[in-house]
Formats: structure tokens, sequence, C-alpha cells
């Protein structure tokens, strides 16, 4: 069944949801967006949507930033979303890409006086890095964008140059994923994925003004450690050699999950393989996003597959 996106206000098959050349967004890069997943629970035969409220309230916040006009409130996004999601019947984990864009057709560099659109589509996504064996990472040549720059706490299209520069650096060189720096030289984050350090028990992470996108499964993994574990998170900046003595170091974000890290720059790091506190974190993680810990249910939102409406 071909699946269905939401485009220029209305429903259509994905293959009908396609944009001029002259896009001002395709051009320019002025556009902002959101990944959240649909995570698959076999047993229960139902797919849950996580956390699809925080994404879009971010997405508001980045439409903020770029004057993108968003005319919906984080409700009405939600349904689209879910709507969206029962007419296109997934069993398995999906990806789901909102993405508000300037869409008039014009040539100019600005934000001002430009038509803006919504667009959202969904495709099945399975692992993005390897949860169970942990990811070998390398320390980027390229500096995180800066919020004079290009603002990370906004999730802007363009910027996303800067984490593909990283990820096929890392790539060409051999690892899994980059750790990127701030321009003063402190852990900012991954390509996509916030970054922790476990030192002495307690979890250290960057904090926002380290130019992070500050990720909603890096809030997911402070709440888990906090209720769960009673491990608190210091928001502090972070040495790059600091991470090569930490006892771990994890990855997180909605594409990664909770990725432990044994490597960076060809130091293992503890004894090289994932560690206790990043496995416990991730259970507890998967259980949560599969709607299988009913204490955090409502951070999900499940889809029956049988609603099937098309
Ligand atoms: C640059 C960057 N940092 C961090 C994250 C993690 O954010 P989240 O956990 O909200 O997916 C992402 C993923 O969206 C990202 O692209």
């Amino acid at each position: 069944m071909a699946p269905y996106a939401y485009f220029q206000k209305k429903f259509v098959p994905l293959e009908e949801a396609k944009v001029g050349v002259m896009t001002h967004a395709f051009n320019y890069g002025t556009g902002a967006f959101e990944g959240i997943r649909g995570n698959w629970n076999a047993e229960e035969n139902l797919l849950y949507i996580f956390r699809a409220k925080e994404h879009f309230e971010r997405l508001t916040r980045s439409c903020r930033v770029l004057k993108i006009d968003l005319p919906y409130t984080i409700d009405e996004l939600v349904k689209i979303t879910v709507d969206l999601m029962a007419m296109n019947g997934y069993t398995e984990d999906v990806y789901i890409r909102p993405l508000a864009y300037k869409s008039s057709e014009v040539v100019g560099v600005r934000l001002h006086d430009l038509e803006s659109d919504l667009l959202i589509f969904t495709t099945p996504f399975g692992a993005y890095l390897d949860v169970a064996k942990g990811a070998r990472c390398g320390t980027s040549s390229w500096r995180r964008v800066d919020d004079n720059c290009i603002p990370a706490r906004a999730k802007v299209t363009g910027s996303y140059i800067n984490s593909a520069l990283a990820k096929t650096e890392a790539h060409d060189n051999g690892f899994d994923e980059a750790i990127v720096l701030t321009h003063d030289g402190h852990v900012s984050e991954g390509s996509g994925e916030n970054v922790f350090m476990v030192e002495k028990g307690r979890l250290v992470t960057p904090p926002s003004h380290d130019n992070i996108l500050v990720g909603i499964t890096r809030d997911t993994v402070i709440e888990l450690a906090r209720n769960e574990l009673g491990i608190e998170t210091v928001e502090r900046s972070i040495d790059r050699t600091e991470l090569y003595i930490a006892d771990e170091v994890l990855m997180t974000g909605t594409a990664a999950h909770v990725t432990p890290i044994t490597e960076i720059d060809h130091r293992k790091i503890g004894s090289g393989t994932p560690g206790s506190l990043s496995t416990k974190l991730q259970k507890l993680y998967f259980d949560v996003v599969q709607g299988k810990n009913k204490k955090y249910i409502d951070w999900c939102i499940p889809i029956t597959p049988s609603l099937v409406k098309v």
C-alpha cells in the first residue's frame, strides 16, 4: 500500500507531494523539521508514537526562530499525525518527518515576505546505530554551528549541512558517528544525537548553551535516570578528553535511541563494551517508547493498524 503524506493542508499519496524547483526552502534551507518515531510493539499489535506533543512544541519554537507561519495548534498537529499514521497502517518501526518550510517559489535570501507550508511524511525506519554493540566515534574536525550563526536549538534544515559534513567525515575515517565540538573546544553533540558521560555514578551532559539541539530523548533519559534509578544529571560543559576517561559515554536521539559509545578517537571507553548504566537506561527507554511501561504511557499514542481507512 502506497503511504499517504500531509501536504498543502490535505492527505495525498506520497508520490503526489511534490515541490517546485524554485521553492525557497529547497534553495536556501529555510525549513524547520522534526523526527518523531513510531515504535512497533509486536505483543500488543500496536504502534506507539513517542512524545509527539514535545516534538511539535519544538517545531513551533523552531518556526518562531525562522519566522515560519505554522497556523496549527499542537493538538491539531498531533491529530494530523495520528490520522496519517492510521491511514498508513504500519506494523513496524516508523519515522515521522514533519517539515514546515518557506514554500514561495521566488529568488532572494530572506525570511520575510514568504509563504509557508507544512508537510508530514512517514517512512519505515529501523536501527540507525547499533544499539546492542554500541558505536565507535571520532571527534570531528568540523565545529558545531554557533547560536549566532545558525541557532542549534532550532531544528533547521539548512544547518544539517554541519551534521552531514561531520557524519561523512566520521564515516570516511572508519567511525560510526562523529562527536562535534563547540568553537571553544567543548563537547557539543553528535551529528544527530546528544551526548552523556558517566562520571562517579552521575550522568553529565552539555548544557543548551553549548550549541546543542535540546533533545527529547535527552530529556527522556534525564527523567528515567532520576525517577527509576535515582541518578541525577549534571548539565555542564565537557572537555574532549573528559570523554576519553569517562566510565561510560552514551548518545541519545530519536533515530539513535540510547546508544552506548564504546570507543572515541581509537581509545576504549571503560572496558570497550557497553557500560552497565548505559545498558540499564537503554532497557528502560525501549520499554517506555514501545508502550510497555505503563507509568510513562502518557508519552505514547497508540495507533492500531486495523484503523486503516484507505
Ligand atoms: C543535531 C541533533 N542533536 C540532537 C538530536 C536528538 O534530539 P531528539 O532526541 O529530540 O531526537 C537530534 C535529533 O533530532 C539532532 O539532529
